[in-house]
């Protein structure tokens, strides 16, 4: 079964992505943590974020892998953990420029599709699942909250990683990330037609999780009469 949950940033896909697929158990794929971490490692090896050329040869060049403890998803890059580093905000600051470039989410979307062959199934979460990597999933949801929730949730994530940034900095970094995610011509960020919009601003976690699941059960139990 193949879950596709999109959205911009702070709509809390990540948090239901991951809580749906270990009640479905299911793989879970976070694929924006695969895009922050060729972010990471283009600021490691100073490469310009312009250079096309020189991304999409490190991108090819690069090891990224997703691991599932019990309690959460560790990521690496060639071999190293960065579970953390992909987080800071001087990758997010760079992360929506890295991913605008066409060959190089080619490249992503090959390595996500593959991980979903390999495991019969997963929910993936990011900007382009339903319209681009999987738009024959059997559940497609599009997560989205007012623009100022979302900013106090991605604020209330930097704190709690101890970082120093102001509200306002995350303000213009979402405004900024929401503009490129959705006005690139590659793979912008769109509720796909078919997909279930949820309006997340009110809602906890739990409640965004059994209202996707509602959908998943409903069919299933349509599935056994
Ligand atoms: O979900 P996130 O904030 O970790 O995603 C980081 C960035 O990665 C996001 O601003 C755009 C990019 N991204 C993408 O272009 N396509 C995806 N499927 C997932 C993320």
């Amino acid at each position: 079964m193949i879950i596709a949950i999109d959205g911009p940033a702070g709509a809390g896909k990540s948090t239901v992505a991951k809580e749906v697929a270990r009640r479905l158990k299911l793989l879970y794929i976070d694929t924006g943590a695969m895009y922050r971490a060729l972010t990471l490692k283009a600021i490691f090896n100073k490469i310009d974020i312009k250079d096309e050329e020189a991304l999409v040869a490190m991108a090819r060049d690069s090891r990224i892998e997703l691991k599932e403890t019990s309690s959460s998803l560790k990521i690496y890059l060639d071999g190293r953990e960065v579970t953390q580093q992909i987080r800071e905000p001087r990758v997010t600051k760079f992360v929506s420029e890295i991913s605008q470039i066409a060959s190089l989410r080619r490249i992503m979307v090959e390595l996500q599709r593959q991980a979903v062959r390999d495991n019969k199934g997963a929910v993936l979460e990011g900007r382009d699942i339903g319209t681009v990597v999987f738009p024959q999933a059997d559940y497609k949801f599009y997560l989205d909250a007012d623009f100022k929730e979302r900013v106090r949730r991605r604020f209330k994530e930097f704190k709690a990683l101890e970082k120093e940034i102001s509200l306002e900095e995350v303000e213009q970094d979402i405004l900024k990330r929401d503009y490129i995610d959705s006005t690139r011509q590659c793979a912008p960020l769109r509720k796909a037609e078919d997909a279930i919009y949820i309006d997340t601003t009110h809602m906890s976690i739990e409640e965004v999780v059994d209202k996707i699941l509602s959908y998943i059960n409903l069919d299933v139990d349509k599935l056994k009469n």
